[in-house]
């Protein structure tokens, strides 16, 4: 039985179907402050999954799920609050949810002897770049406090494992898009702030907003790494396969090696959509950085994972979803 918190969620979500589909008994445990229990019913109709509602700030609600399930092998552990811009003004809600809530996750599993995680960290954790394409060894100085909580909770992780031997994988993602290839789940932000959606949800009277067109890139907007989700999904698959073979704790950046500008994003969106979208120039957003992409040779070669989809498949998948959610 493996554990996903945070499984009604964007990513965690697709992981969940793909556990699902390989025949895996599934427990998830989500808020749904952020999830959805549509996804959830989604998710049902493709195998043995049981949800639980509980906060992993409630030390109370995390151990109730070990204590009445003795055969979880193994986490995945994905709930956490993402915004960045949200995080630096209300850090205090990003410590508490990310750092304590994980604490709580992981004394619970000691607790009841469950010592195999993979947890969701970030591109994020490694600040402004200082060379690129990113490899694991690049300096880890967050900008942010969404970025400190995630290195917060590897350190803690690397120590955990010292003293208790809880093993851990820790992913770094890069930009997460595009959606299940049959529209079944997909990304649910509410609000949204990622590119990609804001790209496709945009109408004539909700432009979109392309923030910053002055950056030292190949056409002025900025360059990010697009890891399209079913991917990514995959290689939380082999991070479990690496730690169920006695794998040592590591961490791997998680991305394609190649980036995308905003205008190239915005022009593959108007492709698929197959028309023209509104579009309004904006001053920069603050705290991006100009280019973001990962060297994923590492998570190549040690657990053998490549990603495949082109970022017009995540876009095609995406708009697809887009489409599915309108109609809920
Ligand atoms: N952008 C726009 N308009 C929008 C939304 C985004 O122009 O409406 C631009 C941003 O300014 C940025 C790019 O599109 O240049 C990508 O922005 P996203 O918000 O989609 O993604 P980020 O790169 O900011 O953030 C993502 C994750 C974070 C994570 C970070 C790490 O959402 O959780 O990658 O690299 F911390």
């Amino acid at each position: 039985m493996i554990l996903v918190t945070g499984g009604a969620g964007y990513i965690g979500s697709h992981l969940v179907m793909a556990l699902l589909e390989q025949g895996k008994d599934v427990i998830v445990f989500d808020s749904l402050e952020l999830g959805h229990m549509e996804t959830i019913e989604t998710l049902k109709k493709y195998g043995n999954l049981k949800f639980i509602k509980g906060n992993l700030k409630n030390l109370d609600d995390i151990r109730g799920v070990f204590m009445s399930n003795k055969n979880i092998e193994s986490v995945v552990h994905f709930a956490a609050y993402s915004q960045v811009g949200e995080s630096v003004k209300n850090p205090q809600k990003y410590y508490y949810n990310n750092v304590y809530g994980t604490l709580n996750l992981l004394n619970a599993m000691l607790e009841f002897g469950v010592k195999k995680i993979v947890f969701s960290s970030t591109a994020a954790t490694y600040g402004e770049p200082v060379y690129t394409p990113i490899d694991e060894k690049h300096p880890q100085r967050p900008i942010n406090p969404y970025g400190n909580s995630k290195l917060m909770v590897e350190k803690i992780m690397d120590d955990y494992d010292k003293a208790y031997g809880l093993k851990s994988v820790r992913l770094r993602y890069f930009n997460v898009a595009g959606a299940d290839s049959e529209a079944r789940i997909g990304e649910w932000h509410e609000p949204e702030t990622h590119l990609i959606p804001n790209v496709l949800k945009a109408t004539a009277d909700k432009t979109f907003k392309m923030f910053g067109t002055d950056y030292d890139t190949v056409d002025g907007t900025c360059v990010r790494d697009y890891i399209n989700v079913e991917d990514l999904a995959k290689a939380h698959i082999k991070a479990l396969e690496y730690l169920n073979n006695g794998g040592e704790t590591n961490y791997f950046n998680l991305g394609t090696k190649n980036g995308n500008s905003v205008k190239e994003v915005f022009a593959v969106c108007e492709k698929v959509k197959g028309q023209k979208i509104p579009l309004e120039i904006c001053p920069r957003r603050e705290g991006d950085p100009a280019t973001l992409v990962a060297d994923n040779s590492k998570a190549k070669n040690l657990l053998n994972w490549t990603p495949i989809n082109s970022i017009e498949y995540s876009i095609q998948t995406a708009y697809q979803w887009e489409k599915a959610l309108s109609k809920e």
